[in-house]
């Protein structure tokens, strides 16, 4: 399925339209398969996307048929500043009714490896795959960092190579922290990703993932589902750079 690349106005529209695709998505699945299977991205441009779901789509989504999964995290308890979890509970999900079975937490507050196996077993669990199939989520939302990195796939980390696993942990040399993140195979069998990509300091790094230089690489860019939706969903700002075919 070829990548597609949205454009909107601003920061606002990214939100609104994020949240719309996030409900577009939950709606299919469901109907599909009678749940929603989501990892939120961390770092702070989802944030008020969250927000805005938990303002406008309180009631209008079955949240006891979504389950809310995390596509990384920091190592650290979840009442950290830090913590992707906090973010997302502090916008979102403290504030829906959704069942606390149906959010499965990155437990970072173990050391790193036991976080990786204990967030694994927790997604075995749920996804419970026919033999060694990948687990299939139906949608992953991810966010693009200004060296190409996303998740916690970063440049040069050793999480870039583990292909076997669905959970890995891995030192970030330029963070001088771990960190747990899925890993490519687990985002590349999902159903639909979707980058959110905002403001004018993405601009550099989204042309250079988007529409690379000869011999440039970067994490980023090797998201590539493989029987699934790629959509880049990002805003003016941040789409200074490229050219996107109308
Ligand atoms: C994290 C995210 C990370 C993030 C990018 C972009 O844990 O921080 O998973 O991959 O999405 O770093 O972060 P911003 O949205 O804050 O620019």
């Amino acid at each position: 399925m070829p990548r597609e690349i949205k454009v909107v106005s601003d920061n606002a529209a990214l939100n609104r339209v994020a949240a719309q695709e996030f409900q577009n998505a939950a709606q299919s699945a469901i109907a599909d398969h009678g749940r929603f299977s989501v990892a939120l991205s961390g770092g702070n441009t989802p944030r008020n996307i969250y927000s805005l779901l938990a303002q406008e789509y309180k009631s209008s989504l079955p949240w006891n048929k979504i389950h809310i999964f995390f596509g990384d995290e920091r190592s650290v308890p979840p009442d950290h500043p830090d913590s992707n979890f906090r973010m997302a509970n502090d916008a979102l999900l403290s504030h829906v009714v959704i069942p606390p079975e149906n959010v499965h937490r990155i437990r970072a507050e173990l050391d790193p490896e036991a976080a990786a196996k204990d967030y694994e077993s927790q997604l075995r669990e749920f996804f419970r795959p026919a033999n060694d199939a990948w687990p299939r989520f139906d949608l992953i939302m991810l966010g693009l960092g200004e060296d190409g990195h996303t998740a916690s796939l970063f440049p040069g980390s050793t999480a870039l190579v583990d292909t076997s696993r669905w959970v890995t942990s891995t030192w970030v040399q330029r963070m001088k922290t771990y960190r747990i993140t899925l890993t490519y195979p687990v985002l590349n069998h999902a159903a639909e990703v979707e980058f959110l990509v905002s403001g004018a300091g993405k601009a550099q790094v989204l042309r250079d993932v988007l529409q690379p230089q000869e011999g440039m690489a970067f994490p980023a860019q090797r998201v590539k589902p493989e029987n699934g939706r790629l959509l880049w969903l990002v805003d003016q700002d941040a789409a200074n750079l490229i050219r996107v075919e109308t």
